[in-house]
């Protein structure tokens, strides 16, 4: 990743930030939330942190149990003076945290009821499956908290400190969100909703790169927490693309967060907080970006390279499927948090005809299986108008050779990109999961997609789940498409590496396909490794053998991620957080052909 920035790039960005913010804004970010709900003022216990029913359609999943659970709200922090926060990580010993347990007893069923009600932060898996990984996972978990005046904000992105940080010291809005999966699994939801308070509020700095003013509504890649030692003062700084290498604003960070938003109010119930008007705007704005009208033919969104998890140059500009899946999502949630007044109605609206339009383009064109390809591979070229069939003009010579083994009898996915005479045909593994959970794919879709994986073990999982994507670029294909980037080359890093982070996904995916074994026997092959490894980033080679390159040790949501999908598989009710059924009011959708009926 951003290997060649440097560690000071923040003191520079601060002093870059204070030229343009007046002193009142910059106060404004940086005291912000004061805390809602830490001071019990009339305000926060009325407006924040009453516990209203949830109005998020509820999610009918097979045999899947999805009650919102109560919590206590407004937990107060202890009052720390700031000089106890000498780094922006500090973490904290676990007794501390157990004090601010606020999982209610009566949601642990039996075995826990015996249990004495003080010191209630023990994990539930825990509990449930006394795996020595999962307390291991949850000490580094919560080492890996960082605090902005005395309350948790996030989690680090890796606590690595034999390599050099570059910006692995701060927190990421992707990165985030498997650990918010596991504390709201845990019944932790407050550090959930500071973060979505405190991105939310960097949301609004007015952000820049050279003379340019991005959009308004563009979410931070990640911020850290800057500490002022002279002011004894902590404030948070924000990367929003200007800091990365290659400075691409990062699409998918508004995605994850409106997607987290909907897993936090799910999961408690707790709809005060989408109600908000400030997290009302907060979505608007995200959602004005991407529904703004253009010289669009499609109704996919157009993005840079390295916009989102693979935030490197990897030939996934365009209409990469990942931001695919993730906008679906988002859209989708979306249309279950704004509130029906009249700014809000315009956008449903909107998010109504996108929708629409999206599932028809993603599932047509996107979708291969073997009677598709075998279509392409017989396509006409050049047709012209309404009547042509290879509406891209996709020329059958530009298919890879690997596609034709890959492609199983009984199986097919969603390729990484469509876009005119271009069809990138690798297989990557984040999209197609979140097609899944978002229902972008159809029931058949969806379990081709599982008989894909099943059917390619070795090549998408191997021995460490799971490739982000498959297969690796090599040779001249990796120096045109890559740039020779040394970071990405084949079977390394984005460029298939194996990444234990995805292991969530396919978790969520495997149980809403009912067909949880799959992800039992991935995990069971990650537990091998993951703690013995020490929480490595990625792992590299064809099978995911070797410790990635240049992988981070510690790396958090390598940690969460296998947090989140042990919780997950022990109980299957946790994925109505993360999963939305088909939406039943869709009008009947033409289709091209019927080939993933299998
Ligand atoms: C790498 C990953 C990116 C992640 C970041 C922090 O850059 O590509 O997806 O957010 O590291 O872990």
């Amino acid at each position: 990743m951003h290997d060649t920035q440097h560690t000071h790039s923040f003191s520079l960005q601060l002093l870059s930030y204070s030229t343009f913010l007046s002193p009142l804004r910059f106060w404004e970010i940086s005291s912000f939330p004061m805390d809602w709900c830490q001071n019990g003022s009339d305000r926060s216990s009325d407006t924040l942190c009453s516990v209203a029913e949830a109005e998020v359609e509820e999610v009918d999943f097979s045999k899947v149990l999805d009650k919102p659970r109560p919590i206590e709200r407004c937990k107060s922090y202890e009052e720390r003076s700031f000089s106890e926060f000498s780094t922006i990580c500090s973490p904290h010993p676990l007794s501390k945290i157990v004090e601010n347990s606020s999982y209610p007893v009566e949601h642990l069923g039996n075995a826990v009821s015996l249990l004495p009600k003080s010191g209630m932060n023990i994990p539930r898996s825990l509990i449930l499956d006394p795996h020595p990984i999962l307390s291991e996972g949850w000490e580094a978990l919560r080492r890996s908290l960082v605090y902005f005046r005395g309350q948790p904000v996030g989690t680090i992105a890796a606590l690595d400190n034999s390599d050099e940080k570059v910006n692995y010291d701060q927190v990421f809005v992707r990165d985030f969100f498997p650990s918010a999966l596991a504390f709201l699994m845990n019944g932790e939801p407050d550090i959930v909703k500071n973060f979505i308070l405190k991105t939310l509020r960097l949301q609004s700095w007015e952000k820049m790169i050279d003379r340019f003013h991005l959009g308004e509504g563009v979410m931070p890649a990640s911020f850290k927490v800057f500490h002022d030692p002279v002011r004894n003062y902590e404030t948070l700084i924000a990367d929003f693309g200007e800091s990365a290498i290659g400075r691409v604003a990062p699409v998918d960070s508004g995605f994850w967060w409106i997607i987290l938003l909907r897993a936090y109010t799910k999961s408690t119930g707790d709809t005060s907080l989408a109600e908000m008007p400030e997290c009302q705007k907060g979505m608007r704005l995200i959602l004005n970006l991407c529904l703004s009208e253009g010289f669009d033919t499609f109704p996919t969104l157009l993005c840079a390279d390295g916009c989102c998890m693979i935030d490197r140059r990897m030939g996934v500009y365009g209409y990469p499927i990942e931001i695919q899946a993730l906008f679906f999502m988002a859209l989708r949630c979306a249309s279950q948090l704004l509130k029906q007044d009249t700014e809000g109605k315009e956008f449903m609206e909107r998010i109504a005809k996108r929708l629409h339009a999206l599932r028809y383009h993603m599932r047509n064109y996107f979708w291969l299986d073997l009677k598709q390809l075998n279509d392409v591979y017989r396509f006409k070229t050049e047709e012209y108008s309404h009547t042509a069939v290879n509406k891209f003009n996709v020329i059958p010579d530009s298919l890879p050779d690997w596609i034709f083994d890959f492609m199983p009898l009984h199986g097919g996915y969603f390729i990484g990109n469509v876009s005119p005479a271009r069809l990138d045909f690798r297989w990557f593994c984040l999209g197609n999961c979140m097609a899944i959970l978002s229902s972008l794919a159809t029931n058949e879709q969806s379990i081709a997609i599982m008989d894909l994986i099943e059917s390619r073990w070795q090549e998408l999982i191997g021995e460490m789940p799971l490739k982000v994507c498959y297969p690796a670029l090599e040779n001249h294909e990796w120096r045109i498409i890559t740039g020779c980037d040394p970071k990405n080359t084949r079977w390394s890093y984005h460029n298939g590496g194996s990444w234990p982070v995805l292991i969530w996904l396919l978790a969520a995916a495997s149980i809403k396909t009912g067909r949880p074994h799959i992800a039992k026997r991935a995990l069971e092959i990650a537990e091998t490794r993951l703690v013995k490894d020490n929480w490595p980033e990625y792992y590299d080679g064809k099978l995911g053998r070797y410790i990635g390159k240049q992988a981070r040790k510690c790396q958090t949501w390598s940690i969460a991620g296998y947090l989140v999908a042990r919780m997950m598989l022990d109980d299957p009710s946790h994925l109505g957080m993360v999963a939305l059924e088909e939406d039943k009011h869709l009008r009947p959708v033409l289709r091209r052909s019927n080939s993933w009926t299998l």
